[in-house]
C-alpha cells in the first residue's frame, strides 16, 4: 500500500471513530468521499500515473473508499444505539424484563353450555337454526295457536317494539318453529338456541333477557315415545350418566298433548334447596306439535307429526354451575365471568 493512502486511511478511520454525532459524520463523509474530498482526489490522480502502476493504485483507492464507507456506517449505528440506550435509561426502560401478563378473556358460562348442547344434538343429527330476536306477532303468537285474545298471552309479558306494526321482542324461541316449518322439508330435526325477552320484574330467578333452546322434530309416525327417548338420550349425553325423568301434563297452545319434563335432582337424594325439597327439577316444557301449528307452517298435518321442547338454557346453566341468581348471567361482571 502506498504511504499516502495508508496515512490517509489511518487519519480517516480515526476521525470517523471519534465523531460525536451525525452532523460530524456527514462533514467527514464530505471531507473524504465527496467529489473534492481526499479519496476523490486520490482517484483523480490515478489518471496521471503510468499504466503499470495505475491498476494497483486504483484497487488501493477503492479499498480505501470502502473502508471509510464501512467505518462511517458502523459509527452511525454505534451512535444510534447509544442514543437509544440513553433514552431507555432516561425513562427506566429495561428491554430484558418479561412482559406484564395480559389479562385473558374467558367464555361465558352460557357459551360453554350452548356449545356442549350443540355438540350433543349435532351428533344426534339436528340442524342448528337461528331466528330474529325482533319478531312479528304472527310468528311469536298467532301461528303458534295463540290468537290475539288468547289468555296464554298474559304469561308472556311482552316488550312491544311497535304495536301497530305488530313487532315485538320474541318472548320465546318457539317462533322459529314456524320459520323452520316454512323453510325445511320434513323429515327434519332442529335446535334453536337463542335470546328471549320478557317485560318482567327481575329477581333471583327472573330476568328480562334470558336464553332458551327450542327443539323441533317433524316426521312421519312420531309419537310421545320418540319425545321421551330423545330427551333421555340427550340428558344422558349432556350429564354423561343416566338421568331419571318424568312427565307431568303441561299446557301450551302449540303442543297437544303438552308436558312438563322433570329430571331427578342431581344435587341430592332426599330433597335440597335447589329442588325445593321435592327431588325433582322442572327442566323443560315439551309436547307433540299441535296440528294447527303444522298447518300454519305449511306442513301436511295428516301425514306428519312432530314434537317440540323448550329448554330453559339460563336455568340449565345455573344448575350446571351452581349459580344462585339469574341476574349474574347478563351483568357483565368480570369478577363473575372470570370464574368459568
Ligand atoms: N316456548 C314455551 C315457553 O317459553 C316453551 C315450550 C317450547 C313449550 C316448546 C312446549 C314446546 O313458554
Amino acid at each position: 500500500m502506498g504511504a499516502d493512502s495508508a496515512a490517509l486511511r489511518g487519519e480517516a478511520l480515526a476521525a470517523v471513530a471519534g465523531a460525536k454525532d451525525g452532523e460530524q459524520l456527514a462533514a467527514l463523509e464530505r471531507q473524504y468521499l465527496g467529489k473534492e474530498g481526499a479519496v476523490g482526489q486520490l482517484m483523480g490522480a490515478l489518471r496521471a500515473l503510468p499504466p503499470a502502476e495505475r491498476a494497483r493504485a486504483g484497487q488501493e483507492a477503492n479499498e480505501l473508499k470502502r473502508a471509510v464507507e464501512g467505518a462511517l456506517a458502523e459509527r452511525r449505528a454505534e451512535l444510534a444505539r447509544a442514543r437509544l440506550d440513553a433514552e431507555r435509561s432516561a425513562v427506566g426502560f429495561d428491554p430484558t424484563l418479561p412482559p406484564a401478563p395480559a389479562p385473558r378473556g374467558s367464555l361465558h358460562p352460557l357459551t360453554h353450555v350452548v356449545r356442549r348442547l350443540e355438540e350433543v344434538f349435532s351428533a344426534m343429527g339436528y340442524a342448528i337454526l337461528d331466528g330474529p330476536e325482533v319478531e312479528l306477532d304472527y310468528y311469536n303468537f298467532e301461528a303458534l295457536n295463540i290468537p290475539a285474545d288468547h289468555p296464554a298471552r298474559e304469561m308472556h309479558d311482552t316488550f312491544w317494539c311497535d304495536r301497530e306494526q305488530k313487532l315485538l321482542m320474541r318472548t320465546h324461541t318457539s317462533p322459529v318453529q314456524i320459520r323452520a316449518l316454512e323453510r325445511l322439508k320434513p323429515p327434519f330435526r332442529a335446535i334453536v338456541p337463542g335470546r328471549c325477552f320478557r317485560n318482567e320484574t327481575t329477581d333471583a330467578s327472573h330476568e328480562h333477557t334470558f336464553h332458551q333452546m327450542e327443539g323441533l322434530v317433524v316426521g312421519e309416525g312420531l309419537t310421545v315415545g320418540h319425545l321421551i327417548g330423545t330427551m333421555k338420550t340427550f340428558l344422558r349425553e349432556a350429564f354423561r350418566r343416566e338421568v331419571e325423568v318424568r312427565l307431568r301434563p303441561g299446557y301450551f297452545p302449540f303442543v297437544e298433548p303438552g308436558f312438563e319434563l322433570d329430571v331427578r335432582c342431581p344435587f341430592c337424594t332426599d330433597g335440597c334447596s335447589v329442588c325445593k325439597r321435592s327431588t325433582w327439577i322442572e327442566l323443560c316444557p315439551c309436547g307433540m306439535v299441535h296440528p294447527r301449528v303444522l298447518k300454519y307452517g305449511g306442513v301436511d298435518s295428516e301425514r306428519y307429526t312432530g314434537f317440540a321442547f323448550g329448554l330453559g338454557l339460563s336455568r340449565l346453566v345455573m344448575l350446571r354451575y351452581g349459580i344462585d341468581d339469574i341476574r349474574h348471567l347478563m351483568a357483565a361482571d368480570l369478577r363473575f365471568l372470570g370464574q368459568f
